[in-house]
């Protein structure tokens, strides 16, 4: 969710009125992802990397989450959503961990769709940490070097359970990865928008979908393959 400290330049704001402006949109576009049918929503909130922004706005960033986690948990749940959290948890302030387990344990039984909030993430921290998890079930003989395959580190990895992601867009005209879910990113189909965050919203949308539909995904496979398979 990029460009929310731009969007508040461009409006003559201080940068966590651009936050909360973001918050708006991920609010409006989750719904919007729920009334179409999609089972899983990742929101990439803030990265291992931001942790190196200005303190000031990294306590903003994490009252701001505080505030909005004690506000939406309830009609999040109310609506069937599913809630979980990645990324390293130990980083955050206790007070937000304690909110991350209540609104899992909340929501854990619900089924409408998942939403998934990527905070003190990183696609490497989230390698990392699987392999640091392998290496102790190799060392304590659960497993054997042998058994790593990439299902077994896929089980390992914070997405665990869910399918890899269809489609990433990216707001705020960047076009890169930033560290985001690299293993399960292989084949996502990637929009670039040059929008930012803050004005991302339900009718562009629409249109990453519409550009997700008209992608031909091939797995590695030709054409003529796929043609083949339909038939
Ligand atoms: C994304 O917006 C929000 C977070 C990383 C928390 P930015 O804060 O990166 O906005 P820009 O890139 O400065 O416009
Ligand atoms: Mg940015």
């Amino acid at each position: 969710m990029d460009g929310n400290g731009r969007w508040a330049s461009a409006h003559s704001k201080p940068r966590h009125a651009g936050h909360r402006a973001g918050v708006r949109a991920a609010r409006a576009v989750t719904r919007a992802c729920a009334e179409a049918g999609v089972e899983v929503l990742t929101l990439f909130a803030f990265s291992s990397e931001n942790w190196h922004r200005p303190p000031d706005e990294v306590n903003s960033l994490m009252r701001l989450f505080i505030e909005v986690l004690q506000r939406e948990v309830d009609e999040l749940h109310a609506n069937g959503f599913q809630l979980r959290f990645i990324g390293a948890r130990e980083q955050l302030p206790e007070i937000l961990r304690k909110r991350v387990a209540d609104a899992e344990a909340k929501t854990a039984g619900n089924s409408r769709m998942t939403l998934v909030l990527a905070v003190s993430y990183g696609g490497r921290w989230d390698i990392v940490q699987a392999a640091r998890r392998i290496a102790a079930k190799v060392r304590s003989g659960d497993i054997d070097p042998q058994d790593i395959d990439e299902a077994l580190l896929g089980r390992h990895l914070s997405l665990a359970g869910l399918p890899p992601p269809d489609l990433l867009i990216r707001t705020g005209g960047e076009q890169r990865v930033s560290n985001f879910l690299l293993w399960d990113l292989a084949y996502t189909e990637i929009y670039f928008t040059d929008l930012l965050w803050p004005d991302f919203g339900p009718a562009e949308l629409a249109r990453a979908m519409d550009f997700f539909r008209q992608r031909q995904r091939r797995f590695g496979r030709t054409g003529g393959q796929l043609e083949a398979l339909a038939d």
